[in-house]
Parts: C-alpha cells; sequence; structure tokens
C-alpha cells in the first residue's frame, strides 16, 4: 500500500495502545505513517500563496490521509486544523463535521432522533430545572451526563430526586449555573452491560458485549471492564450503520444498550478505542480502516 498518513492525537495521548497498533500495522504495509498534534499546525489565509498551512512554522507535504484520533477532546483549534486540510484535499477518517457533532451527546442525539434511531429518553437541562419537570418526565434511577466526554466520567445514576437535587446543587455550585447536563432515561435491563459495534466505511465490522466493572453500571472498557465476542445480528448491524451514516461518520464506535429484547443507541463514538475491541474479536483495526482509505483513494 502506497499511502501516507497522519495520525492526529493530542501530545499527552501518543503512546496508547491504539497508536502503536497503527505504527506498526503500517510499518508492516509499507504505509508512511506520522503522529502529529494539532497544535503543531498553523493555518494561514487567503489561499494565493502555497501555504495554507504549517506544520512547526514550516510548509509540509501533505498526507493522502488523516485519522484524526482526538474524539471527544477535539479542541477548537484541532477542528480548525482538521477543515484546513479537508478543504485542501486531504482524505480526513473522519470528517470534521462528524467529529464535531458526535463530540456533543446532545446534538448527536438531535441527530439521531431527527434519523429515526431508538434513543433513551432524553433531555438537556441546567443545573437550576425544577425537579418536579423531572418527575413529570422520568422515573427514578435517572442518569445524569456531561454533554461531552468518554470513558464513562462524570457520568451517574441517582436513584431519587433528593439525590438529584444534590447532584444538580453540586453542579449549580461548581460552574455558576452555566454547565449544561444530560438528563437520561436508566435503560436498567442494559445495567453494567453494552454492545459495541465497530463501524468501518458504511460496514459493521463485529461487535462486542462489554460488561462494567463490579458495582458499576458503566460498560466501558476503559473503566476497567471486560469484553466478550457478541454475534451481529442484522437488527444491531443496521443500528450501529445508520448511526453512523446519520452523523457522517467514516469510523464509528457504537454503544448500544438492550433494552427488554430490543436496543437503543447510547452513543457514537468518533475515534474508538480498539483495545477490548480487537482482544473480543481477534479483528484487526487498523488493517480494516487502510483497506478502507486503500479503497477509498481508488
Ligand atoms: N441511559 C442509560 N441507561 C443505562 N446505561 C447507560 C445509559 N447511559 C449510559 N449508560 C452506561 O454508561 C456507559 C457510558 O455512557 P456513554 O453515554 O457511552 O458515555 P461515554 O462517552 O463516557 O462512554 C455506557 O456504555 C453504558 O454502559
Ligand atoms: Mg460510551
Amino acid at each position: 500500500m502506497h499511502m501516507k498518513i497522519w495520525i492526529f492525537a493530542k501530545k499527552e495521548k501518543q503512546k496508547t495502545y491504539e497508536n502503536k497498533r497503527f505504527l506498526a500495522e503500517a510499518e508492516k504495509n509499507g504505509i508512511e505513517m506520522k503522529l502529529v498534534t494539532p497544535e503543531d499546525f498553523e493555518i494561514l489565509e487567503p489561499r494565493d500563496s502555497n501555504q495554507t498551512i504549517l506544520y512547526r512554522h514550516k510548509p509540509v507535504a501533505l498526507p493522502d490521509f488523516v485519522i484524526p484520533r482526538m474524539g471527544s477532546g477535539t479542541t477548537y483549534f484541532g477542528l480548525a486544523v482538521l477543515r484546513q486540510l479537508e478543504q485542501l484535499g486531504v482524505f480526513l477518517l473522519n470528517h470534521a463535521q462528524g467529529i464535531e457533532s458526535s463530540k456533543d451527546k446532545l446534538e448527536a442525539t438531535q441527530i439521531l432522533a431527527s434519523n429515526n434511531i431508538p434513543l433513551p429518553k432524553t433531555m438537556l437541562a441546567k443545573s437550576t430545572i425544577r425537579t418536579s419537570l423531572i418527575k413529570k418526565e422520568f422515573k427514578f434511577p435517572i442518569v445524569v451526563k456531561p454533554v461531552s466526554g468518554s470513558e464513562g466520567r462524570g457520568i451517574m445514576l441517582c436513584e431519587n430526586i433528593a439525590q438529584l437535587q444534590d447532584v444538580l446543587e453540586l453542579i449549580q455550585k461548581s460552574s455558576d449555573g452555566k454547565q449544561n447536563i444530560i438528563l437520561q432515561e436508566f435503560v436498567s435491563d442494559s445495567s453494567g452491560k453494552d454492545i459495541r459495534v465497530f463501524v468501518i466505511g458504511g460496514r459493521a465490522i463485529g461487535a462486542m458485549l462489554r460488561t462494567g466493572k463490579k458495582g458499576s453500571f458503566k460498560a466501558n472498557f476503559s473503566a476497567g471492564g471486560t469484553v466478550a465476542p457478541f454475534p451481529l445480528s442484522s437488527e444491531i448491524e443496521w443500528l450501529a450503520v445508520e448511526s453512523a451514516k446519520a452523523l457522517k461518520l467514516e469510523i464509528a464506535g457504537v454503544d448500544i444498550l438492550i433494552d427488554k429484547g430490543s436496543y437503543k443507541v447510547c452513543e457514537v463514538n468518533s475515534s474508538p478505542y480498539f483495545k477490548g475491541f480487537e482482544a473480543a474479536t481477534g479483528k484487526n483495526i487498523p488493517q480494516e480502516i487502510f483497506q478502507f482509505a486503500q479503497v477509498r483513494l481508488g
């Protein structure tokens, strides 16, 4: 494969399992790969010079592909650099727009809902919201989430209205009431487990069942959970592929909750980790991505 690929990662997240796997597989396939960080770029406009993007203050030969791996940690600056590369003809896996809308759990919910994807009941709320309204709309326990995040961080379960009130007060106190939060129906059947489907290029390449660490309702592998292979039924496959498509993501990790024999989409990740997925399914994710990139390149 004659390709030049850049992996975009934050400075402090360059040595992850995923990046090491990308580098190792690239070497095996004769792909020229470099890890870069958005902060090392400058954007220069207008386009009458041919130096509209600089890397470490110098003009740079652009790659064929960029694989952004910043996920929900993608900054304003990172998105701007990605958009610039996209406009200069570099192929992005994923596109800036998909990364931006999936990073915002509420925007993603709006897009998925408008595409008729089944979802847990969700409310955008301020920490000053009246608890009487919440009582009217939701049954307890209730899930409270930050609008953006990953690895289950900051997500909690409130058993009753008094607990929720305490949490809302804490958020109110620590953010001056500016923090937006998501309140969500707790899909109790799925407590401590969910299904993670990996989508590449519009195709579900496999699924795994994730089980959270003991005592937690959150199934995240990165937070200490375990993984096992899970069969891809047509329903799960359809949900994952449609969710990725709705969010304009060519690579996606789709979290699916189990609800009395049917399913609800929990969230869609634009740069899913794959240590657990490779272990559970035996799939080679970098290889799958490179193959799709090559097809794309034509
Ligand atoms: N509404 C819900 N009902 C049941 N479990 C949930 C719900 N929302 C999240 N979870 C659990 O918490 C985990 C983390 O939530 P998620 O929305 O995927 O955030 P993150 O981006 O931090 O992974 C999920 O994988 C799932 O196990
Ligand atoms: Mg998740």
